[in-house]
């Protein structure tokens, strides 16, 4: 195999040092390393590394940005608490898009988990619910009972198509877990899955990583990789075509999410909004979650990662935190808006910096575990584009009934961990039980009092789950479970009402 050309390729872009161990190679490994370099422009990654290092060093002056953020205006805000008089009208508004086939749900899902630390797309896990079902069957589930009930209220037949992004190394193993479950009672044509891009990971100096010595170190180029994924994929001409108009768009991890959620979707058109992010209240200073904010008059979202601890902390006269729009990754897009960023906004985004321990293949050969950040992965971020926006509005939720991140390992600590994401979503399931006027009774047939969250002798919520497939938040249960009494753990799924323990299930 002639690779002079390569070489010199390599060479003029400062990058020769990646063939380094050509000759050792075997044969299938030069193969695959000159397919991997072949397909990477070298010029385009100059200039990502350039402009992101660049960013880098502003936002490192971190002050500077804070004096600069606002927290978002009331005019913008919608609230499923303050605006309870809204609700029924924005829910009509959203099932009326989605019975007009008009909207599309897209998944985020190329992420590595790597705080969780399992080698298969985090989607497949199961947090150990009564039933045992995966992420992906829960949202998908979802899916099923929206466009029941959409079909419901409008005597039509609608789809909701779910696009899912993956990434190289998600691709393969998302498609085959669904291939394998018949895609969960889905119209395989209607899950469309598509890959995001790879950048290789850089030293300080701009030096492309070996991972081995045959490998260059790659990693997904962030969830906003995805504007150009769409791009790559043709992705916005199939949704042209299915007469698409509203898109929901999510991360993976969070249990409670309400994919394709109508309140959320009716309240963004009947804002006229291009753009809008779902939130809850953020009472932590500390918390991993972004904020939605302003900042040069442009909305945002300022990372957990990038925020100062003293601005985090800012509180308002009220005693609330200053900036307290948590960003739980549910972001509306208008079509139009979508389509425009794709075609003109996406190549102005410049990759944030990620510093990180990047095991690499030194000159000698030697396989190096850095224990300080050695490195850096550059990534795009999904809320980029928010500064784009015509019209941006937010829409303020409560927690314990539609954020429960999965993030990291039960061992790791006690947040947004299996045990929590489970415990979320039973303690959310219990107080629909509740009321729709069930109780639930203990070993010794004594009610136990109807407080919700209330955890039982072993410290534990009540185990109670209810499938999607049932209900899709909380509605409808009022025929399974009114002036009824339940043993949990509670199963309620399409089959029935499962009293798992009574049964010996
Ligand atoms: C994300 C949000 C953060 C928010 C938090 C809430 C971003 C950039 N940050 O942070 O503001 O408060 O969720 O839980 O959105 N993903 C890809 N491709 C990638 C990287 C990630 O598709 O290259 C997907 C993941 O599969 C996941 C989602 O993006 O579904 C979020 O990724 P993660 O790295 O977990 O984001 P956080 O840092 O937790």
């Amino acid at each position: 195999m002639d690779v002079s050309k390569l070489h010199q390729r390599l060479i003029e872009a400062g990058q020769g040092h990646l063939l380094q161990y050509w000759e050792e190679l075997p044969s299938d490994q030069q193969l695959e390393l000159v397919d991997e370099l072949q397909g990477m422009d070298f010029a385009e990654l100059n200039v990502f590394f350039q402009r992101a290092m660049k960013g880098f060093g502003l936002s490192a002056n971190q002050e500077k940005v804070d004096a600069r953020m606002e927290a978002v205006p009331k005019n913008v805000l919608g609230s499923a608490t303050r605006d309870g008089d809204w609700l029924q009208e924005w829910e009509r508004e959203g099932f009326s898009q989605i019975s007009q086939n008009k909207v599309a749900v897209l998944l985020l899902a190329g992420g590595q988990g790597t705080r969780l630390g399992v080698t298969y797309p985090k989607g497949m896990y199961d947090v150990g619910l009564p039933s045992h079902k995966t992420l992906f069957q829960i949202q998908a589930e979802r899916i099923l009972r929206l466009q029941r009930s959409a079909d419901e209220h409008h005597g039509t037949k609608c789809t909701i198509p779910w696009y899912i992004m993956t990434s190289g190394r998600t691709m393969e193993s998302t498609k085959e877990f669904f291939r394998k479950h018949k895609y969960f009672g889905l119209r395989s044509e209607d899950v469309i899955f598509f890959q995001q891009g790879m950048l290789p990971a850089m030293s300080f100096d701009g030096q492309i990583l070996l991972e081995e010595k045959g490998r260059v170190a790659m990693a997904p180029d962030g969830n906003g990789g995805l504007y150009r994924a769409l791009g790559a994929h043709r992705i916005v001409e199939d949704m042209e075509q299915r007469g698409i108009e509203c898109i929901h768009v999510y991360c993976v991890d969070n249990i409670l999410v309400k994919v394709a959620d109508p309140i959320f979707i009716g309240f963004c058109v009947k804002k006229g909004a291009d753009c809008g992010a779902k939130v809850v209240e953020k009472t932590n200073p500390t918390e991993p979650v972004g904020v939605v904010c302003k900042v040069d008059g442009v909305y945002q979202v300022v990372e957990y990662s990038e925020i100062t601890l003293a601005t985090a902390q800012k509180r308002s006269a009220d005693g609330r935190l200053m900036f307290n729009a948590g960003n739980i990754a549910n972001h509306f897009f208008s079509l139009s808006f979508l389509r425009e960023v794709v075609r003109v906004n996406e190549p102005q985004l410049q990759h944030h910096v990620a510093q990180k321990k990047i095991p690499y293949v030194d000159t000698q050969g030697q396989l190096i575990k850095p224990d300080k950040p050695n490195g850096i992965k550059m990534e795009k971020f999904v809320f980029d584009i928010f500064q784009f926006a015509k019209k941006f509005v937010v829409y303020e939720v409560l927690r314990e009934e539609e954020f429960s991140p999965l993030k990291n390992a039960d061992s790791q600590n006690g947040k947004d961990n299996p045990t929590t994401a489970r415990h979320a979503l039973m303690s959310l399931h219990h107080c629909w039980v509740l009321n729709a006027g069930g109780h639930f009774i203990d070993e010794n047939g004594t009610r136990i009092p109807a407080i919700p969250l209330l955890k039982d002798a072993n410290d534990l919520p009540i185990q109670c789950e209810i499938s999607a497939l049932v209900s899709y938040s909380g509605e409808g249960l009022e025929k399974y479970v009114n002036n009824r009494e339940f043993h949990p753990p509670l199963l309620i799924d399409e089959r029935g009402i499962h009293e798992l323990v009574k049964n010996g299930l």
